[in-house]
């Protein structure tokens, strides 16, 4: 069948006859296509540094993956640091943007040796009085956001996130208190972001800030590149947005007289795309309203359609015939909730089949539960030919760990 649905060079029932269903499966090719084309589209400024933001997708080998392409870490845990340093990547190369830090995690975080971001003033002064004379990074709220829903904007005052670009006396005093070398500031304006403006006017904000701060080493954008998810919106074109990006950063060197790093820390633009989740149709049913599909995964599994509304493609590898149906795509958690996808137009299913929901490799797995003691999907990796496991099913017992049960 010439237009069989695969991933690297396999069919999705080969993947799930071999490793089970539902299975998150990643394309390693396309992981390092899209940090390369990244790279390419920043190619007009002298000093970049890319960090992945791997909360996007922690599994230790997509960690590597991106790793071995050059990227350092954007981390937000103690957990996701010690994630990171397993993969091996080295502790220079990952930024620590911490969110409500405690005591605990601002020492883990120097004692691991990575640089620490803050986000507020409070977390800035602990730092300070804890580590004096320590390098650390300051996250700016630009008073610009962006992003797919409310939910994931984390510029201006409706956002927990940074300190206002206009509080940039109230950062250089604790630095100076406690003589910190405040060698880079931050931004993130928010998650899925498809319009160049906002990253544009984002960064003229944090430009200004920078022009206000002395020796700076780098500054980070923050990530957000969105990618499209629904068939009517189109990628950002990054060579043009990042070609205007270079004016904007190349100028500001030449005025503050110093090559600083360009900083960015992209999680969904790396693995959004390579990642499909593959789940099995075992129930159809019918109500006087809609028709449902029903499969072995759930919201447990791929919150955002749930989380978000968010539109997700999802492909009957089983019949990629133009014989369509409408259908409703539901997962078995006991919530109505539990819906993939409303009235979806697909090839006609049946019990049995295999369908696989596109564009799952960012917030899929790393947003994932143990929601009605399911237990989490098996991950594989595929590169061409060759296809491995990445992460092994759990088992009833693995999904108790923790409990202590007194009988
Ligand atoms: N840097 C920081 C400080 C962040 O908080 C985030 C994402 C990123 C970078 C990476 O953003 P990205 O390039 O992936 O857009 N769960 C939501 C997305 C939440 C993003 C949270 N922060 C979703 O599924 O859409």
């Amino acid at each position: 069948m010439s237009n069989e649905f695969k991933i690297g060079n396999f069919t999705s029932k080969e993947l799930v006859e071999k490793f089970g269903s539902p299975l998150y499966v990643y394309d390693e090719q396309i992981i390092r296509k899209k940090i390369r084309e990244l790279k390419d589209s920043l190619s007009g400024i002298k000093n970049v540094k890319i960090h992945y933001a791997c909360k996007a997708n922690s599994n230790l080998e997509i960690i590597k993956i991106l790793n071995q392409e050059g990227a350092g870490m954007d981390v937000v845990s103690s957990g996701e640091v010690y994630s990171c340093l397993k993969a091996g990547v080295k502790k220079e190369d990952i930024i620590f943007t911490g969110n409500n830090l405690s005591n605990e995690e601002i020492d883990y975080a120097v004692s691991s040796g990575v640089l620490l971001n803050v986000g507020d003033l409070s977390a800035l002064e602990r730092f300070g009085k804890r580590h004096p004379n320590k390098d650390i990074c300051v996250r700016i709220n630009p008073d610009v956001g962006g992003g797919h829903h409310d939910h994931v904007i984390t510029g201006g005052v409706e956002s927990k996130f940074g300190v206002y670009f206009t509080e940039i006396n109230e950062i250089l005093e604790i630095v100076k208190k406690y003589n910190l070398n405040l060698k880079g500031i931050h931004q993130h304006i928010g998650s899925n972001i498809l319009e160049p403006e906002k990253f544009l006017l984002a960064i003229d904000v944090l430009l200004k800030v920078a022009k206000q701060i002395p020796n700076l080493e780098f500054i980070d954008f923050g990530g957000g590149i969105g990618v499209p998810y629904t068939p009517e919106q189109t990628s950002l074109n990054l060579k043009e947005l990042n070609n205007e990006v270079a004016k904007k950063f190349n100028s500001f060197c030449n005025e503050y007289g110093k090559d600083v790093i360009f900083s960015v820390e992209p999680g969904r633009f790396f693995v959004c795309e390579s990642g499909s989740l593959l789940t099995t149709v075992n129930t159809i049913s019918t109500n006087p309203a809609y028709k449902y599909v029903g499969t072995d995964s759930g919201f447990n599994h791929l919150v955002r359609p749930t989380m978000y509304g968010s539109y997700h493609e999802i492909v009957n590898t089983s019949n990629m015939s133009n014989e369509k149906e409408k259908v409703t795509i539901v997962g078995n958690i006991c919530e109505s909730g539990d819906i993939f996808a409303r009235d979806r137009e697909i090839s006609k299913v049946s019990e049995g089949d295999i369908f696989a929901i596109l564009n799952s490799g960012a917030y899929g797995y790393s947003m994932a539960s143990n929601y009605n003691t399911r237990g989490l999907p098996a991950e594989v990796l595929v590169n061409e030919n060759e296809v491995k496991l990445i992460r092994r099913r759990e088992s009833f017992e693995e999904l108790l760990r923790n409990q202590v049960f007194y009988g």
